[in-house]
């Protein structure tokens, strides 16, 4: 936790709109009006384990039951339906054989180049069954880890299920990663196999990823890596390791298409997602299979009250955790027809999203605040791409997720692609939540712009000062989460040491959950604001980066960089920006050779972590402001990235000169 985290935490916009359901929504909703709300949080508040006992009970299809809900015996190890075992893919495919689903589509892939294929969930289970038969033939099983690094495609979500459906543990790095971060997730996983693809398409561009992995293994110590899977996505020709590399088609031949599921305990590992924190090694968060589960399968019908007639689409890549949750398992979980989309929102142009919602009747749409903020500016540039130029009536829930939405882009999401009809559900979770954790209900609760509003029943969220005691309404402070739950994060993997120290702070008596946000309440309502990290983590389009994590990278380039410290800054399309202020090893540059060199550092780093990591600025100077014990102020920095007069005490400063060199910008 960073120690100047109260200084971060204002409440300062107060937004007095409110847009309460239409009657017509509530009276269709699963959860229809407040009253149903709040008996749900009731019900949970009264009988806390009976609650969700019985929601594991009806949304997950077990093969053998639990007998025990919860266990806080060995906290904050908390184990969820413990004895209880199941199969994650048999809950999102097999369930729904025989039933109204089984020829339902269950997948609508549009492809970079806008081809369109549909899978039913029948054909989905075959593909699963026979690509997890060609896992197993090459020694795969249940426990073992696999690294999955594809293209946002289909076969993603077949590489998923199939691993779900031997109880193997799989890892997604998103394909923006480098091979550095690749090498390193491996290792740290202990994974013996990786599934890949030999290209990407985006944007009309074929980009590699076997190439990626090749180099990344290259680099030493991946040994366990026994096979790499190749989907050949694109015609072109990838180098392939005799030994060790077998593409898609080749492995699938001679496969059977039924695979029985392996049944495996509620706690066994799903998956591992690994995640910034705030050192500079990434987190491999350690999710469960039963409790996940019963999330992802219930916040579908809960957040999206999702209907059997709806077509869902969550535009996140399964490379992060809303690809989990809201694209791989949590909508088949639900019987849910669901759009996958390979592509970018401004290719071909940038009315995409908006044509494709048409093409395919999209009734639930699930995107990021980045995405609606670049949209704006596109169809405020160019009449031609604005929502107003394609038929949005099938919609009728709109989403956001992964960053505080400003209420000026909520309410002209709310306006242009929602026509003041659908609801906007803005949800507040986490890598570690596994799910959504506070988010307004369609069919129940009053929206205000910019707000989560409350938690989902069972979550029990509330703002705290440093030492754990309940703030009041109207009052900034850190966001927790009293009791565990079950879709949370069972520990980091190989290190159950920082699970407890980052998430269960031992002043606040080392079970309750701390989220790393900061958050207040509205004094009328109660409503949930997250005011942004307290910790060293930015959030730059959605994407999660500790600056711990960049400043490693650029001191790692030890023949040029000395010293190195990273914030973040408002940015208008972004959220946040990544600005690095570097004292290198030779003289301060200035002019033309400042620009050289901070473009090697952002290829640098883009090398180390991946192009998502690039520093927006780079300042040089030649030093750091530090206090005489020689603490960076990163305050000061922070002042200085936003562009602002310093207005903080510098008395502490050994050099204060150096705050004008850093002030400069290339
Ligand atoms: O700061 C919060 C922000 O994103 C962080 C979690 O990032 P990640 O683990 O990558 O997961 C993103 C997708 C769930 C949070 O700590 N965040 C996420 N959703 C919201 C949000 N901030 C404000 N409002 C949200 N709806």
């Amino acid at each position: 936790m960073s120690n100047t985290a109260s200084n971060n935490i204002e409440s300062v916009l107060v937004e007095n709109r409110v847009f309460p359901p239409s009657e017509a929504m509530v009276r269709q909703a699963r959860i229809s009006g407040m009253a149903a709300y709040d008996a749900l949080c009731a019900e949970a508040e009264r009988d806390f384990t009976g609650f969700w006992g019985r929601l594991g009970r009806e949304n997950v299809q077990w093969d053998k039951p639990f007998t025990q809900v919860l266990d806080e015996s060995n906290a904050p190890f908390y184990q969820w339906f413990a004895d209880g075992e199941l199969n994650a893919s048999a809950n999102c495919l097999d369930k729904h054989m025989g039933t109204a689903v089984e020829n339902k589509t269950a997948v609508i892939f549009e492809a970079d180049d806008g081809t369109v294929t549909k899978t039913t969930y029948r054909e989905l289970l075959v593909r699963v069954s026979q690509f997890a038969n060609a896992l197993k033939a090459e020694g795969i099983q249940k426990g073992d880890r696999v690294l999955i690094y594809m293209p946002m495609t289909l076969e993603g979500v077949i590489a998923m299920q199939a691993c779900a459906r031997i109880g193997a543990t799989h890892s997604v790095v998103f394909g923006g990663f480098s091979a550095k971060a690749l090498n390193e997730r491996i290792i740290d996983a202990g994974a013996v196999a990786v599934i890949t693809s030999n290209f990407q398409m985006r944007g009309g561009k074929e980009l590699p990823l076997k190439a990626i992995i090749d180099e990344g293994i290259a680099m030493g110590g991946c040994e366990s890596i026994k096979t790499v899977f190749v989907y050949e996505r694109t015609k072109t020709a990838c180098n392939m390791v005799a030994s060790r590399d077998k593409t898609f088609a080749e492995a699938i031949q001679g496969q059977s298409s039924d695979c029985p599921p392996v049944s495996v305990g509620a706690e066994h590992p799903l998956f591992i997602l690994y995640t910034s924190g705030s050192t500079g090694k990434p987190k491999g968060v350690q999710h469960s299979t039963g409790g996940y589960l019963l999330w992802a399968k219930l916040t579908m019908d809960w957040t999206f009250d999702l209907k059997p007639e709806d077509v869902f689409w969550c535009t996140a890549d399964i490379g992060w955790i809303t690809g989990h949750t809201y694209v791989a398992y949590g909508p088949l979980a639900a019987g849910a027809t669901q759009i996958i989309f390979e592509g970018i929102p401004t290719y071909p142009n940038a009315g995409r999203f908006w044509q494709m919602i048409e093409r395919h009747k999209c009734s639930i749409f699930y995107t990021a605040p980045t995405a609606i903020r670049s949209l704006i500016k596109a169809a405020e540039g160019d009449a031609a791409v604005h929502p107003d130029r394609s038929n949005l009536d099938s919609l009728r829930i709109l989403g956001s997720v992964g960053e505080p939405i400003n209420p000026e882009a909520w309410m002209w999401y709310y306006k242009n692609v929602g026509h003041e009809r659908c609801p906007i559900v803005d949800t507040f979770w986490q890598t570690e939540t596994g799910g959504h954790m506070m988010t307004p209900l369609p069919g129940a609760t009053p929206l205000v712009p910019g707000s989560c509003t409350l938690p989902l029943p069972g979550i029990m969220a509330a703002i705290v000062d440093e030492t754990g005691n309940d703030l009041p309404n109207g009052a900034g402070g850190m966001l927790v989460v009293k009791r565990p739950w079950p879709s949370m994060i069972r520990t980091i993997w190989n290190d159950p040491e920082r699970f407890k120290k980052s998430y269960f702070p031992e002043e606040m008596g080392g079970t309750i959950y701390l989220a790393g946000d900061g958050a207040v309440r509205s004094a009328d309502r109660g409503y949930f604001r997250i005011t942004g990290r307290i910790d060293d983590v930015l959030n730059v389009s959605g994407h999660r980066m500790g600056t711990m994590e960049i400043e490693s990278a650029l001191v790692a380039k030890s023949d040029l960089v000395a010293e190195a410290a990273v914030v973040g800054r408002p940015d208008d399309l972004t959220g946040e920006a990544i600005c690095a202020f570097v004292v290198l090893k030779r003289s301060r540059p200035t002019g033309e050779e400042a620009k050289q060199i901070a473009n090697e550092l952002r290829n640098w780093v883009a090398k180390e972590i991946g192009p998502i990591a690039k520093p927006k600025d780079i300042r040089f100077g030649d030093n750091l402001p530090k206090t005489r014990s020689g603490k960076i102020m990163r305050r000061l920095l922070r002042s200085i990235a936003k562009g602002e007069a310093i207005t903080q005490d510098t008395s502490t400063l050994e050099n204060p000169a150096i705050l004008d060199q850093l002030a400069e910008k290339l």
